[in-house]
């Protein structure tokens, strides 16, 4: 059976979430972290210090860098190896300005040259897996094209590939003719990621070496779980689990953050993708909270 791989998601994918979401629900193979990045010249000590506290928590991790250049290539991946760390994931997708207008993320797909320097390093570090993880171009749907016969003389874990550029952000339409050409000419196994949203979706994507979830998980956590068991999750049942990892997630937030304001901060975007499963008006209730008092009122009215 495939491997279902949980995407990074800056903001909702954090160290407690991963843990918690793989010792409840399970099914996922693998989780990310979110983009690793330099700051003023080191990386960033935020998410290096997040990556510690990470490192054996039993969750199935795989740290995720953006670079700019070689350089920053070079410093985040020793730190990250330093750490204990022997698999590695490239964004080449992010769509951000504030990161492509810096020649990370999406805007890398075309930096050929800085991109040639970065394949030979991988060449040459054999005790490290890497992976990528691409759109298909920055402003084009076709900027693949250059990258892929260069990424294609390396061996690599796999690439998954979002098929959208990043002007698109994340919504409109795939374009799905040109997956289908990168995953021919690929001679690395291909990860599809984008619009998983239930098991007919999964079903879609069967030739793909992986499957790669974010939001769909976000709004249905135990969508790797009913799909690998080929059982669908009952309404009572999903809300259930879905109010008992809540329960641990804020319990967490409540020991290791300071205060209601950021307790709140942190776990009130863990329902933003919940509102189908929810109702409108709990998710409103919810968003409205100043207090955790008020919060948790909100909470009880989910059924
Ligand atoms: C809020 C948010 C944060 C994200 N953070 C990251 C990130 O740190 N690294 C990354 O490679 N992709 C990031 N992504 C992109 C997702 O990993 C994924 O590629 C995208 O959401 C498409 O997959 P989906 O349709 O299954 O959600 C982010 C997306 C969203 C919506």
């Amino acid at each position: 059976m495939q491997e279902i791989h949980f995407a990074p998601l800056q903001g909702y994918v954090d160290n407690a979430y991963r843990r918690l979401h793989s010792q409840i629900y399970g099914g996922v193979d693998c989780y990310y972290t979110p983009f690793i990045r330099i700051e003023k010249g080191e990386p960033r000590r935020q998410d290096i210090a997040r990556l510690k506290a990470s490192v054996g928590d039993g969750t199935p991790l795989v740290p995720q860098i953006i670079f700019a250049s070689l350089e920053e290539f070079r410093i985040l991946t020793e730190v990250v190896k330093t750490l204990g760390f022997n698999r590695i994931d490239l964004n080449l997708g992010c769509p951000y300005p504030m990161q492509t207008n810096r020649g990370r993320g999406a805007a890398m797909i075309s930096d050929i040259a800085t991109m040639e320097q970065i394949v030979k390093q991988i060449d040459s570090d054999c005790s490290t897996s890497y992976s990528v993880k691409m759109r298909l171009g920055k402003d084009n749907p076709d900027e693949w094209r250059s990258l892929l016969p260069l990424l294609s003389s390396v061996k690599l874990n796999h690439i998954a590939i979002h098929p959208r550029i990043a002007r698109q952000m994340y919504s409109g339409d795939l374009y799905i003719d040109e997956f289908r050409s990168l995953e021919s000419q690929s001679s690395n196994p291909i990860v599809w990621n984008g619009e998983i949203r239930n098991i007919g979706d999964l079903s879609a994507h069967t030739n793909a070496a992986a499957i790669m979830i974010g939001r769909g998980l976000l709004a249905r956590p135990s969508l790797a779980t009913e799909w690998r068991n080929n059982e669908e999750w009952q309404h009572a049942m999903r809300i259930a689990t879905l109010l008992e990892f809540h329960d641990r997630l804020l319990s967490e937030y409540e020991q290791t953050l300071c205060g209601q304001t950021q307790i709140l901060q942190h776990i009130k975007p863990f329902w933003d993708y919940l509102e189908e499963e929810i109702g409108h008006r709990c998710l409103k209730a919810i968003r409205k909270a100043s207090t955790l008092d008020r919060y948790r009122e909100a909470i009880t009215t989910i059924e």
